[in-house]
Parts: C-alpha cells; sequence; structure tokens
C-alpha cells in the first residue's frame, strides 16, 4: 500500500484562485469542485444567498437520473415553501457554459453538467493523472489550506491475531477492513501508522513453552512455526485436560465429603499434590517467570513470537499488507498500568472489590457498560488492563490525532469500557480521538477439507478453487502466463469481496461457490471486467500515451456521457468513504461502473470504428480502467490484465 499516492493542490493555484476559500474546495483535484462552485457562486449572484452556505449543501447524487449535484433547498433557511423556493431558484439561475439550466424537482434543485466541458476535464485528468486520479492529499492535512502544519496522523489498529492460535474470521475481516481504512486514509493524505496488537502474552504463553519440551520439533518449527506452535498447543491442551480431570473428581469428592462434615484432610493433601503437578500450575509459574522477567524463560517466548511474525508477514503481504509496528500485549509497559490505576483511583473510578480492583460504570452513568475487574485479587491484569497501558503509550509515543480499532463486534463491550476508563481518568481528549470500527461475523469459515486453521489454509483452498474454474475455459486458460499465480490472485480477491460486500456490521456466510463465480457482484467478476478493458486496449494496437489527445467530443452517446458523469464522481465518493468507512461505498461504485461497462461495449464499439472516433472511445475506455484500478487498489485488491 505505501505506493498509494495522494496528489496534493498546487499553493499557486490557491493564491490566483479567489473562489477556492470555499471549506474543502479542490477544484485542481476533484472536477465536482469545479462545479460545485460554479453553482454556488452564480446561485449567489443570482439571489443574493449566502454563496459557502449553497456549496456547503450541495450534495452528490446517489443515481445519475438525480442530476450530477443537487441541492436540498430546505437546507437554505429561507421562509418558504421548498417547492416554490426550488422553482423560484431554477428560473433565477444565471445561463451558464458549464451546467444546463437546472430543474426543481420537489424540495431539490438538481444539475446536470454539460457533456463536453465535463468530458474533456474528466477524461483529460484520469488519463495524465492515473493513479493519483481521486486521490486527495489536502483533505489528511492540519489545516487544509496550509500544508506546512503538516499531515494529521492515525494510527489504524487491526488484525492482531493471538499468535500459536488459529487465525479465526474474526481477524480475516479486521485485515481486509482495517487494511483498506489505511489505504483509505493514505490516498487522503493522511500520516497513516498500521499497527497490529497481537495477542503474544499470557499464561497460555507458559502452556505452549512447556509444550513445546514435551512435543516440540525444532525442524517443523523453523519451517512452519505457525501450525507447529499450535500443533504444540493442541497436544498441551490435552494435557491439560487429562490433569484437570482427577482434579475435578477429586474437588467434587472434597464438596461432598464437606456438605456430610467428613474430614477432607487426606484428599486435601492429595488435591494440593495434583494441583502442583499439573500442566495448568506449571504453565502459570512460567507465565510468573515470563513475567518476572527470566530471561531463558522470555528467550523461548521471543523466539516463538518472531518466528511467528515472520510466517504473518508472508500471509500479510498476499493481501498487500505490511504493518509499520508490530506491538502486542507483551509490549505494554507494567508501569504504564500502574499509572493508569493511580490516575484512576484518583479520579475515583477504580474501587477494591473483594481483593481485586474493579472499575463500576454503573456508579460513572454508564449503566450498560456494567463493572470490569482492572487487576485480578493475585495482583495480575487482563486484557482490558494491558489496552489502558497501550492507550497512554501510543498516545504519548505517536501524538495521533485519531486512533482506529478495528475488531469484531464481539468486543464492542470491551472496547467501550476501554473508551470510557480513559475518558472517567480526566482523559477524555483522548479517547475523543479514539473509534471502535466493528463488524459482524463470519459463519462457517473452513476450507473443503473441513478443517480451517489459519488463513493460509482459506487462501490456499479458494486459489486451487479459482485454478478450477478457470481451466474449465481451455482456450483462455492457455494464454495465461501464469495460472498458479493469477488463481491466488482472483481467490484473495474473491475472499476480499465477499467480505466487503454489505455494510461491515452484517455478518454473513463464507459460501465458496458464490465468491468464486464469474456471475454476480464478486470478485471474479471484477477481475474480468478490469482484465477485459486491458485486452481492449491490447488489441486496438492504439499507442495508451496518445490517448489524452483524442478528440473527446466525439463521444456524444448517453452511455458514454453517462460514463463519464460516473468517473466525475470517484473524488466524491472517496470523501464520502472517508465519512462512511465503509468499503462498500467503493465497492457499490465500481460494481455501478463494471454494469454500466458491460452495456457499453455493444454501443461504443472501439474495433471498427471511425479512427477519431475509436481513439476517443479507447480513451474512454483506458479511463474507466484506471478508475477501477484506483478503486480496486484502495480496497487492497491487485487488479490482474488478463485470465
Ligand atoms: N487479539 C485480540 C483477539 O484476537 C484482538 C485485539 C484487539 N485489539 C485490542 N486493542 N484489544 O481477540
Amino acid at each position: 500500500a505505501s505506493d498509494l499516492p495522494a496528489s496534493v493542490e498546487a499553493l499557486t493555484l490557491q493564491s490566483t484562485t479567489t473562489t477556492s476559500d470555499y471549506p474543502g474546495c479542490f477544484p485542481s483535484l476533484n472536477p465536482m469542485d469545479i462545479y460545485r462552485e460554479h453553482i454556488a457562486t452564480e446561485l449567489s449572484k443570482g439571489t443574493g444567498i449566502d454563496a459557502e452556505l449553497i456549496y456547503t449543501r450541495l450534495a452528490w447524487t446517489n443515481t445519475l437520473d438525480k442530476g450530477d449535484l443537487a441541492l436540498p433547498v430546505a437546507a437554505l433557511r429561507i421562509k418558504k415553501k421548498p417547492q416554490e423556493l426550488a422553482e423560484e431558484l431554477a428560473s433565477k439561475f444565471p445561463a451558464s457554459d458549464l451546467v444546463h439550466p437546472p430543474t426543481a424537482c420537489g424540495p431539490h434543485l438538481q444539475f446536470f453538467c454539460k457533456p463536453q466541458p465535463l468530458a474533456n476535464t474528466v477524461l483529460g485528468r484520469v488519463l495524465n493523472e492515473k493513479a493519483a486520479y481521486g486521490t486527495n492529499g489536502n483533505a489528511g492535512l492540519k489545516d487544509p489550506k496550509d500544508p506546512s502544519k503538516g499531515q494529521k496522523k492515525i494510527i489504524v489498529e487491526f488484525s492482531s491475531p493471538n499468535i500459536a492460535k488459529p487465525f479465526h474470521a474474526g481477524h480475516l475481516r479486521s485485515t481486509i477492513i482495517g487494511g483498506f481504512l489505511a489505504n483509505l486514509h493514505t490516498v487522503l493524505g493522511w500520516d497513516v501508522i498500521k499497527m497490529n496488537y497481537l495477542g503474544d502474552w499470557g499464561k497460555q504463553y507458559g502452556l505452549l513453552a512447556n509444550g513445546f519440551k514435551y512435543f516440540g520439533n525444532e525442524e517443523a518449527l523453523q519451517k512452519d512455526p505457525i501450525n507447529h506452535l499450535f500443533d504444540v498447543y493442541v497436544k498441551v491442551n490435552g494435557l491439560v485436560a487429562e490433569h484437570d480431570k482427577p482434579i475435578k473428581e477429586l474437588k467434587e469428592e472434597i464438596k461432598a465429603k464437606k456438605e456430610k462434615n467428613e474430614d477432607v484432610s487426606a484428599q486435601e493433601a492429595e488435591l494440593a499434590k495434583l494441583v502442583e503437578v499439573s500442566e495448568d500450575e506449571k504453565a502459570r509459574r512460567y507465565f510468573k517467570s515470563m513475567e518476572d522477567g527470566d530471561p531463558e524463560a522470555l528467550a523461548l517466548w521471543r523466539r516463538f513470537r518472531d518466528l511467528s511474525i515472520a510466517k504473518y508477514k508472508q500471509t500479510y503481504a498476499r493481501l498487500n499488507i505490511d504493518f509499520d509496528v508490530y506491538s502486542g500485549e507483551s509490549q505494554v509497559k507494567s508501569e504504564s498500568m500502574t499509572k493508569a490505576y493511580k490516575a484512576m483511583e484518583q479520579a475515583g473510578v477504580a474501587e477494591e472489590s473483594e481483593g481485586a480492583i474493579i472499575a463500576d460504570f454503573t456508579k460513572h452513568g454508564a449503566k450498560k457498560l456494567g463493572k470490569a475487574i482492572i487487576v485480578r485479587k493475585d495482583g495480575t491484569p487482563l486484557y482490558l488492563t494491558r489496552d489502558i497501558g497501550a492507550i497512554i503509550e501510543r498516545d504519548e509515543a505517536y501524538h495521533f490525532d485519531k486512533m482506529i480499532y478495528v475488531v469484531a463486534a464481539q468486543q464492542d463491550l470491551h472496547l467501550a469500557q476501554l473508551f470510557k476508563v480513559t475518558e472517567l481518568m480526566g482523559r477524555k481528549d483522548l479517547s475523543d480521538r479514539c473509534e471502535h470500527i466493528n463488524f459482524g461475523m463470519v459463519h462457517g469459515m473452513s476450507t473443503r477439507k473441513g478443517t480451517v486453521k489459519f488463513l493460509d489454509d482459506i487462501l490456499r483452498d479458494v486459489g486451487d478453487k479459482m485454478h478450477e474454474v478457470m481451466k474449465k475455459n481451455e482456450v483462455k486458460y492457455a494464454q495465461v502466463e501464469n495460472p498458479e499465480k493469477v488463481a491466488d490472485t482472483l481467490g484473495i480477491t474473491a475472499v476480499m469481496v465477499q467480505d466487503m460486500t454489505g455494510k461491515r456490521i452484517n455478518g454473513y456466510t463464507f459460501n465458496l461457490e458464490a465468491m468464486t463465480s464469474f456471475e454476480g457482484d464478486t470478485g471474479p467478476y471484477l477481475q474480468y471486467a478490469h482484465a477485459r478493458l486491458c485486452s481492449m486496449t491490447r488489441k486496438s494496437e492504439l499507442n495508451v500515451d496518445e490517448l489524452p489527445s483524442a478528440n473527446f467530443d466525439l463521444l456524444t452517446e448517453p452511455h458514454a456521457i453517462d460514463l463519464i458523469r460516473l468517473l466525475a464522481s470517484w473524488p466524491d465518493v472517496l470523501i464520502n468513504t472517508s465519512k462512511t468507512l465503509e468499503p462498500i461505498t467503493v465497492l457499490a461504485y465500481l460494481f455501478r461502473m463494471t454494469h454500466m461497462l458491460s452495456s457499453s461495449y455493444d454501443v461504443l464499439k472501439v474495433i471498427g470504428s471511425e479512427p477519431e472516433v475509436k481513439k476517443a472511445r479507447m480513451a474512454l475506455y483506458a479511463a474507466a480502467r484506471q478508475v477501477l484500478h484506483n478503486g480496486m487498489r484502495v480496497l487492497g485488491l491487485n487488479p490482474v490484465e488478463r485470465y
């Protein structure tokens, strides 16, 4: 994602244009801003209404039949019936070279761009700016009109798997959505820090270390650390269960005897012995030695961690993701946690309860958040405690403007408690900068063999399936250069697009057949649309560098005009996405475009057209390909050129 560009509006342009004082207006980056600026200025001239008010109320439309921009006139706060006001404003709008006379449609004033100037601006820009078209490096500036004040900084914390445990669907979604949010902020000019907060600390690592002594194998660890550690983890958990059985039985016996007032001293002695040698107790002791900083214990744990990270990096690379920071529960300093409870105590948030320290949110106007343990009876911190320490450390280390936690909705309560504690500690300034981006569950994620442990297994399985699908078209298949690699990319696209279809909060069922189909709004279909545009360019035998000089006035058909209007709105789609923070905002736009494209091919033929028309149409398709490419890249997809 580091190659994603973000163009910035030239400063000189700002000082020479008088009208770009409108907030968030960057006519050199966003063609629709030219129109907003024009409409606001002209309408203000004709009516005396404040131009900035008009500017800020001009909205994009969901469908092209509602215009390219619409003004809900009620938002102008003029005491008049909106319908009448809309009619009146329509009649007062001066004749314009850029837009048709506006139409009043109920309480809305609809503006349609005149096609030729739009075509020239938009197609020229897309073909020249290429990957930068639609990006807006000004959006992420601390002061959009003064770049010298620097960029805003955002931490996107995402993926965050637990070492030696399965990388489950929740981590997959967090990875996909988090990667997208990082890309989105990058193209909008933010300084983005991608952080992976590993589950890498706790008693289970004591268990794992001991398990490795019994079941571990150095060679297997080096070769495939993630799977090997998971195997060890499963085996040692088997031991725990074995040891637990007699302990549980003995406990029951003691309880029953006590009820009958019988002597239990022999059983209690026996129980103590069993506990002493149990795997669980050994794990606790091992973890205690890690907490106490025992170098040998830490060295083994660190190797597990490092090897796992190295392997995770390979998997993330397949998804176009690289993290800037691998933090984790282990990295939170105990001083930070101590500092946090002190602050909590002072603020009256922390209280003692049966030897533990708890926060009772019900006493602080947050009934729904219940109570949370902050420090256990035995003095050890919890998941929440580490997050409290971490939020403070991150604030000190990065001075971020915003931090996003991309975590499953199952942890809604956890994050709400974290933010509330932070606020109650007197750090509302910090909690206000943090946001939980949640998402629903995935059901039935498994490979065809029925097993699922890790992301790699899933991606391989979907890739294999894609390969089978590709082989069905023998002629096409024979032309693909590296079919395995392409199948892998298509498989990843399939998984990601399925995940990004629908709002984040909705869960979905993992459906291999549906996601790998070329029909419907699927990943393979999106790739097909891109590859088809690439193949068209190859077959046209035109020099792509000459396309910007095409005569765009020749693009007069409704299909061509609508496609241009859609391409014009891409920068607005990105800005809108920065408000929704939903991948579907981008994806739905891309599918609108691919549908429009597929109905255009028969009407707007390239091959066989007059040379000038051919060139103009090819330029239009090349521009569409570019925008499709840009959108796919923001989503984290790798557009393929043929398959
Ligand atoms: N490792 C955790 C899990 O798998 C997710 C961590 C989420 N982030 C956080 N700051 N708590 O459940």
